[in-house]
């Protein structure tokens, strides 16, 4: 593969971290083909062509289906709002291109198993953005956990809260309408699942309670439109390995803006991390009992690969925009028949079967196992 042409649909928070991932996976990494940008598609031929001139694209269209149909394209970044996901991720991988989609994979769950179907039918690579399992500090607690560390787990609790839906005077918005998806747990906590799956396996069943902090809000024409998706979730768990676990959801927690926290507790030890802390985590291993007591603070460093890629110096960290170029790398590697770390649409379908299950669970007031 001599070059890779990309085609990018959306330039808004995701749209730009893509854009800012396909410009530097190569200056980053190297060892990738020349990365081209050809095209970009945006709600309007406007806003198109501005973002294509902003970011480094050739063509611009306010029509998406002119990206996905473009001959020249090899792989599509797909940013757009969820209920877009699904007929543009199968429009592209029926156009034979690659997919680049961003996560959740789509509200409704016959959509989602389309998306797969489409994936394996067309045999192209179809990822979903789940960065955080990217950054180099969980790739180190991932290696320690298979080396059993912390011996075998048998609890997690992890933790999600920003406070992005926090202002009870924020206007209402496609984010508050079933059509968008539960709220916390599609939106938003497929992120803690996404490590859960790479760092422990699979949920087995899970049992949840969802909450509205806010029950309607003012539309920009000052109309009373009432919220339709939770924004508050808890859901007990109980992972395919035995262990037990707890997940918190919360989008209207001031003053918490990226917290992802997980506590992995083993037989042998304890793993603390913090996502608003990213490039550090916390180890107490029972082997050091005799000589000292309290957790130690591991920094990332250029031996937790590949941070060594971005900066020669430990503990000097990286940043959120970073992770998306590791995935932009994975992507390639997939690309070009490497083996690499990424949450593919076959993974993905069982964390969106993981979301159904917690749905039905709040809805039936029950355990609910993982289909
Ligand atoms: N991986 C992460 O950490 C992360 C973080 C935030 C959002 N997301 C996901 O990224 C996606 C987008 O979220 P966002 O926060 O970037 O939203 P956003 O509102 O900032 O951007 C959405 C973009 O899509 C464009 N768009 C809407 N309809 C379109 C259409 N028909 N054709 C072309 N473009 C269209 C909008 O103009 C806008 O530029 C969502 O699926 C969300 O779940 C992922």
């Amino acid at each position: 593969m001599k070059s890779i042409n990309v085609g990018l649909i959306g330039t808004g928070y995701m749209g730009k971290c893509h854009a800012l991932a396909w410009n530097a996976v190569k200056p980053v990494f190297a060892d990738v083909p020349e990365i081209r940008l050809v095209h970009l598609g945006e709600a309007t031929d406007e806003l198109a062509r501005a973002k294509a001139a902003e970011f480094g694209f050739s063509r611009a269209s306010g029509d998406w289906r002119r990206v996905v149909e473009d001959p020249e394209v090899d792989i599509v970044s797909i940013t757009t709002p969820n209920r877009f996901h699904a007929e543009m991720a199968i429009a592209a991988l029926e156009a034979g291109k690659h997919v680049w989609c961003e996560k959740p994979m789509a509200p409704e769950p016959a959509d989602a198993e389309a998306m797969l179907a489409a994936a394996r039918a067309s045999g192209k690579v179809a990822i979903l953005g789940y960065n955080y399992i990217q950054n180099p500090v969980i790739r180190h607690i991932r290696r320690l956990l298979d080396e059993g560390a912390i011996g075998a787990v048998n609890h997690l609790r992890v933790e999600m809260d920003e406070d992005f839906m926090a202002d009870a005077a924020a206007p209402f918005m496609y984010r508050h309408e079933a059509s968008s998806g539960y709220g916390a747990i599609d939106d938003f906590g497929v992120h803690p699942l996404s490590l859960i799956h790479m760092l422990l396996g699979g949920v087995a069943r899970v049992m949840c309670d969802m909450a509205k902090p806010y029950q309607s809000r003012k539309t920009a024409g000052d109309e009373t439109r009432p919220v339709e998706v939770f924004d508050i979730a808890t859901i007990l768990m109980r992972l395919e390995n035995g262990a037990s676990g707890v997940i918190a959801l919360n989008r209207a927690a001031w003053g918490r803006k990226g917290r992802l926290t997980l506590q992995i507790f083993g037989s042998e030890g304890s793993i603390l991390y913090d996502q608003e802390r990213m490039n550090e985590f916390r180890l107490y291993l029972t082997a050091d009992r005799t000589t000292e007591q309290g957790f130690r603070t591991v920094l990332a460093a250029p031996h937790h690969p590949p941070y060594d890629r971005f900066i020669p110096a430990p503990g000097h960290g990286l940043g959120f925009n970073d992770l998306k170029v590791v995935e932009c790398r994975q992507l390639v590697g997939l690309m070009l028949g490497e083996e690499t770390t990424v949450i593919d649409f076959e993974d993905g379908i069982r964390i969106e079967r993981t979301i159904h299950a917690m749905a039905r669970s709040f809805r039936e007031g029950r355990w609910v196992e993982v289909a």
